[in-house]
């Protein structure tokens, strides 16, 4: 092993269940131009624009967290591309290119895409996953409160520029679960990937239930009354901490985002920070972490800093429980934490 290796293994994060930390997720912003109905509370209380860190902090932190063993970053929201100075943002991440980070991607809504793929596409971003719900004009609307336009255009913009895509697609009964087939037809004929989301209890306003869910086994049966479904459970393309189950119907990919009726907790290796600092070890942890002051520590290059940084989250993410359902079971009977997606952009 020479030493560059050592290092880096050594200062890996790693929780109590033995699941290393690979994937850091930034959320920079709140705001959203959108008000999707599993995400967006009906009347959102925005982050103070000087609460949030720099982007020079966020820099800061994730060079730390390249450091010991990040390998893949993703810009969240809210709407990423609503916060100016983003691009450069990902311009500047190149740098820890160098340091082991393999992967900048960015999960968007699409709506200002057309605007911004080729800058994105040169500042170097890797891949894009956006956000689409519905291929009907008017259940769109319904859903976000916007137009399906912009979101179509935006993804062909993306894909003229050469970044590759996923579509993620969350379902709700009564709402929308009448696009899996559509949503299907449309990414074979369009040769896009897709995930099919489980809806989970993280909207704005707290009106998930278990009968809003559209199950995994519902999907498959839905999907197999067209196409013919099989498992790509023993292939290749399923990494093994990747959030989607992978299945093909005829010949296409497609993933399933299963939390609630199929967790993939056992081999998660990511870990979050929303835009104003708080870190996050599970999605659904009860209890972040404030950095904030710690990492702007880390700008001002305070001595020490580092020590100090390393050794709080060291201990936060050792503690990091087994998952959802680990989590909901052990707090059944306590209100439930106030964070929702659009803070901690999934
Ligand atoms: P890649 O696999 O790296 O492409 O990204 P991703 O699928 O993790 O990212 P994306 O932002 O597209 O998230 C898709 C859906 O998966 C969203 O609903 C996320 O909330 C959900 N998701 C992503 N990571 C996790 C996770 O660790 N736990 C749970 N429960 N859901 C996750
Ligand atoms: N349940 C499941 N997925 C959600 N997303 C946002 N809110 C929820 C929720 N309550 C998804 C969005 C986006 C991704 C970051 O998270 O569709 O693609
Ligand atoms: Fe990871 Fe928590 Fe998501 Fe499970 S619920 S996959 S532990 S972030």
């Amino acid at each position: 092993m020479n030493m560059m290796t050592k290092l880096k293994t050594e200062a890996q994060f790693v929780d109590q269940f033995g699941r290393g930390k690979r994937k850091l997720r930034i959320s920079v912003t709140d705001r959203c131009n959108f008000k999707c109905v599993y995400c967006m509370p009906e009347h959102p209380e925005w982050m103070k624009k000087h609460d949030l860190l720099s982007f020079e902090e966020l820099y800061q932190f994730c060079d730390f967290m390249v450091r010991r063993g990040i390998e893949s970053i993703r810009i969240t929201g809210g709407e990423p591309l609503m916060r100016q100075g983003v691009v450069h943002f990902v311009a500047q991440l190149q740098d820890l290119k160098k340091l082991g980070l393999k992967r900048i991607s960015m999960t968007t809504n699409a709506h200002y895409l057309k605007q911004y793929a080729q800058a994105l596409k040169q500042a170097g971003l890797d891949d894009l996953n956006i956000s689409l719900d519905s291929l009907d004009t008017a259940q769109f609307k319904q859903l976000t409160q916007k137009d399906l336009a912009p979101v179509l255009e935006g993804i062909q913009a993306a894909q003229a520029v050469g970044l590759p895509i996923k579509i993620n697609s969350v379902l709700m009964k009564g709402m929308n679960d009448d696009q899996i087939l559509p949503l299907a037809r449309w990414s074979v004929q369009q040769k896009i990937s897709l995930r099919f989301i489980e809806f989970m209890p993280l909207d704005g306003d707290r009106k998930w239930s278990t009968e809003h869910v559209v199950s995994e086994q519902h999907i498959l049966d839905t999907l197999a009354t067209e196409f013919t479904v099989t498992s790509q459970a023993n292939d290749s393309a399923q990494s093994s901490s990747d959030p989607a189950r992978q299945y093909f119907i005829d010949a296409h990919p497609i993933g399933i985002i299963s939390t609630i009726t199929n967790s993939f907790c056992g081999s998660c290796d990511r870990v979050r920070l929303t835009a104003q600092g708080e870190f996050y070890n599970c999605l659904f942890a009860p209890k972040g972490l404030n950095l904030k002051n710690e990492i702007k520590a880390l700008t001002a290059s305070v001595p020490l800093r580092e020590l100090s940084l390393h050794s709080t989250l060291s201990n936060y993410i050792w503690n990091k429980e087994h998952g959802f359902h680990a989590i909901q079971q052990r707090l059944k009977n306590e209100p439930s934490r106030k964070i929702s997606m659009h803070m901690i952009g999934g």
